[in-house]
């Protein structure tokens, strides 16, 4: 059993930032050679910042733009000195209306780069991660894989799809040492959800109260089962998908 994933390369989208950018972290110091994935102006300050001691890769993209994505992805392959091990699909974006207003411009666009630019990237990678006989590929999940919520009938069509493309892919490529699993988040502190303990406080206590946990979770509280997934004391699991969310579906 080996958590260190020291001479693994390791791909991570949506790196540059929240949540990736902590999971980034994890496998760094899980000793990965990484390369971040990213469409934010920040991306090379993040790879700087992430790449202490030994140098963090990255490669600038926007993964809506589906028919880019092969080359893409061969210049991300070079990037890593020709061998991806482990891909982690981690850029997402939520957009929020009533599912009566809901611009069709906008489901396109969440389901773009939440779920299709996931297919045709791990279409891509696992195809080599077949030839080579080895590759672990984890997607970011939600709580919405698991039920519906509301004002985000895109975001919650998106990760629903994740949840079954994960099984989906893991079936076919699981015997041919091609590992596919997904992380389902909780309710996370990020830049977006920081403030609202204080401008809603109503909203932010129903949830909380929910938590077994008590509290919210974090970029840190992932980045363990990130590098858990793509190590070999993971080896005996795929097509899961797993919640990190302080007891809150169990409830
Ligand atoms: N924040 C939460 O509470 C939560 C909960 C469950 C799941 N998630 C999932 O975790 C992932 C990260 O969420 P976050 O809250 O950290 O978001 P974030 O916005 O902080 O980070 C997302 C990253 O993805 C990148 N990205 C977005 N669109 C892109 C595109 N077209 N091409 C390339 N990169 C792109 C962004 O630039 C950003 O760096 C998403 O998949 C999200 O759905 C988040």
């Amino acid at each position: 059993m080996e958590l260190n994933l020291k001479g693994k390369h390791v791909v991570v989208t949506g790196g540059a930032n929240g949540l990736c950018y902590d999971i980034a972290k994890a496998y760094y110091e899980a000793g990965a050679e990484l390369c971040i994935v990213d469409i934010a102006p920040n991306i090379a300050e993040a790879a700087k910042q992430l790449g202490k001691d030994r140098e963090v890769k990255y490669y600038s993209c926007d993964l809506s733009k589906l028919d880019n994505l092969p080359a893409d992805y061969e210049a991300i392959k070079e990037l890593c000195g020709g061998r991806i091990d482990i891909l982690f699909n981690g850029a997402g974006i939520q957009y929020r209306a009533k599912a009566e207003d809901f611009p069709l411009a906008k489901w396109k666009l969440v389901l773009d780069i939440n779920l299709n630019a996931i297919f045709v990237l791990s279409q891509l990678a696992g195809r080599d991660m077949l030839e080579q006989g080895y590759g672990r590929i984890i997607n970011m999940a939600s709580m919405t894989s698991f039920f519906g919520s509301e004002m985000v009938p895109a975001y919650a069509s998106s990760k629903g799809a994740i949840a079954q493309l994960t099984k989906a892919l893991s079936n076919e490529w699981a015997s041919r040492g091609v590992h596919v699993n997904a992380i389902a988040p909780g309710y996370m502190v990020t830049k977006l959800t920081a403030d609202m303990e204080e401008k809603n406080p109503a909203q932010y206590k129903e949830i909380t109260s929910r938590i077994p946990m008590k509290r919210w979770g974090t970029g840190q509280d992932l980045g363990g089962l990130a590098v858990f997934l793509a190590s070999s004391a993971a080896d005996y699991i795929t097509g899961a998908v797993i919640p990190v969310d302080g007891g809150y579906l169990g409830k």
